[in-house]
């Protein structure tokens, strides 16, 4: 994935995201989602980080997975669906993507509520910006498809139907709330389901073919250290 301008320029600029994050109330967000791509803070807003995160400094790079530990109503679907999903599908480019292959950006949502409620403040960022506005091609309940070659689609908690698709990036929205008649541990499946899928497109994309063990060593490096299980 390469940007084509800052998260932090973005946000700042009246004709792509400018003012979805402003004001004091959003500055944790708007800090906490600067440092996720991998851009530099100001000494202000470090400390803002530290308190969030404990770390005295930003990452300095782009992050592999972000997870919010938050409480309800804290902005968790609105930071997720006006900001991250028109910055990375419209204002980054993804050149691992083939000719005539489609990217996804995926929404692994709990409920169709919570599908809308994504959905609703993507699509509100996209038309409020007169350059993300053009990139719409259609909106339909589940989907809103753009003319650059990207899909922004919701979809239930429901691994089986993850298969054979190419994702930019997934957010998961409320995976304490998850469930499904399929699986004892929903969310556990599906994140390893679209990490498995991100590992063999970024082997591929480096001309490799990816063997069984290449993907568990991958993948417990991408884990890193989990949290205990709901059922731990
Ligand atoms: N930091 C904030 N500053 C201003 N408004 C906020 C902030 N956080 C949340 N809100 C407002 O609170 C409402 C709930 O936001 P949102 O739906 O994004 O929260 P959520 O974390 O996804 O909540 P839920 O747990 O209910 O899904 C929205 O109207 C949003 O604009
Ligand atoms: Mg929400």
């Amino acid at each position: 994935m390469i940007p084509r301008i800052s998260l932090r320029q973005a946000l700042a600029d009246p004709a792509l995201l400018g003012g979805v994050l402003d004001g004091e109330s959003w500055k944790p967000w708007h800090t906490l989602l600067i440092a996720a791509m991998g851009e530099e803070l100001t000494q202000d807003e470090r400390t803002v980080f530290k308190k969030f995160t404990g770390r005295d400094r930003e990452p300095g790079r782009r992050v592999e997975e972000f997870v919010g530990i938050k409480g309800r109503r804290a902005g968790g679907s609105y930071a997720g669906g006006k900001v991250v999903i028109p910055y990375l599908a419209g204002l980054c480019e993804h050149p691992s993507l083939v000719r005539g292959e489609r990217g996804v950006l995926l929404c692994v949502v709990a409920d169709q509520r919570q599908a809308d409620v994504i959905l609703d403040y993507a699509d509100a960022s996209f038309r409020a910006s007169p350059v993300l506005s053009q990139l719409i091609e259609a909106r339909t309940q589940r989907e809103l498809r753009l003319n650059n070659g990207i899909d922004i689609e919701v979809r239930a908690a429901d691994y089986r139907r993850l298969r054979g698709l190419t994702f930019i990036a997934v957010i998961a929205d409320e995976v304490a709330f998850w469930s499904s008649d399929y699986s004892a541990n929903p969310d556990d499946e599906i994140l390893n389901a679209v990490r498995r899928s991100r590992v063999v497109e970024e082997i591929k994309r480096r001309k490799g073919t990816p063997t069984a063990d290449h993907l568990k060593l991958v993948l417990s490096v991408i884990e890193g250290p989990r949290f205990p299980s709901k059922d731990a």
